[in-house]
């Protein structure tokens, strides 16, 4: 698209001037086409000088996760080379389920600026305000075994961490199997839902909300008391485009390691991460309540809770409070 190569130009030359005629004949569209696109470019948010004789020249780009911007630059071979925006969603991973049916490639992203429907674990609402945050979802065909299709969920909650530590110097802890925490509140929750037939993946939407920039007044109800956003504890914005982007090269990393070398390197670093383990800890399933202390996740990500009379119990799904 044109529109894109004339984006990409103006960024390679650094804020110097790119003049009408040598982009229009690079491109090779006329100078009228070019402004044209100048004018788009400049709707959508962009802020481009254009000065008589000397040309135009990138000053600003906006807070926006356009496709243009995640793509550019990106160091990832398969993860985020496709990316879907949209300005406003009710949930990315619904729209990934979609292009996923359609065929869309593995490591296709989808993002939108807010999402009216967002959807979290256990049938909860997931926050999505616009501009705010980064909600995202990333259709995978992975090819591996049915039964360890949950893992995904630990691995991403690694590499949203290691980017999280990069991008802004704080370090999130993971809570089992995959909230990431900042203290005791959530910044960033993982959503992953599957279609397979009899044995085999048709694909996985992994669904990523982070807290990027949510003001704490800003949270509804509850949420005030249990969730929090980079801003906050860093006092000030953090570039959602940098953090997606470092996100998706981390991710791409911990994928590629676990089709490769299997689970235990990502156990390894999910445990260096993890907060939920060597204490006593309260786990609500669907139907019950256990207390315990944290031993040990295994190599299939279960937990393992040793019990007041010395047996074990083990959990698949359920959701931890620590004491
Ligand atoms: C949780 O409850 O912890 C999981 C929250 C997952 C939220 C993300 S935001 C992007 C993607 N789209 C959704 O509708 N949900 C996930």
């Amino acid at each position: 698209m044109k529109k894109s190569q004339i984006l990409s130009y103006l960024k390679d030359r650094h804020s110097c001037f790119a003049s009408g005629g040598e982009i229009s004949k690079i491109l090779g569209v006329s100078r009228t086409a070019v402004w044209k696109h100048i004018q788009v470019l400049r709707d959508d948010g962009y802020v481009i000088d254009a000065v008589p004789r000397c040309g135009y020249r990138l000053v600003e780009i906006p807070d926006r996760l356009y496709a243009d911007e995640i793509m550019y630059d990106l160091d990832t071979k398969f993860i985020g080379k496709k990316v879907f925006y949209y300005d406003s969603l009710d949930s990315t991973n619904r729209e990934a389920k979609v292009l996923a049916s359609a065929g869309v490639s593995s490591g296709s992203l989808v993002v939108a600026e807010e999402q009216a429907g967002g959807k979290g674990r256990l049938g909860k609402d997931w926050f999505s305000p616009r501009g705010m945050g980064i909600w995202c979802s990333v259709i995978l065909r992975p090819d591996v075994n049915i039964g360890q299709a949950h893992l995904i969920t630990m691995l991403t909650a690694v590499a949203v961490a290691s980017a999280v530590e990069k991008e802004s110097g704080v370090k999130p802890g993971i809570k089992w199997p995959n909230d990431l925490l900042i203290g005791d509140k959530k910044i960033c929750g993982i959503l992953t839902e599957m279609s397979a037939e009899m044995e085999n993946i048709n694909y996985l939407v992994v669904g990523i909300g982070i807290n990027a920039n949510i003001p704490l007044n800003a949270f509804p109800g509850e949420l005030k008391e249990t969730a929090t956003s980079l801003s906050a504890i860093k006092n000030g914005p953090v570039s959602r485009l940098v953090l997606l982007k470092i996100f998706l090269e981390e991710f791409e990393y911990y994928y590629s390691m676990w089709l490769k070398s299997g689970f235990l390197p990502i156990l390894h670093e999910w445990k260096k991460r993890c907060i939920t383990l060597n204490r006593y800890v309260k786990v609500k399933t669907l139907r019950e309540s256990w207390e315990g202390w944290a031993e040990d996740v295994d190599s299939t990500g279960e937990l393992i809770l040793r019990m007041l009379d010395g047996s074990t119990q083990r959990f698949i799904a359920g959701e931890v409070s620590l004491n």
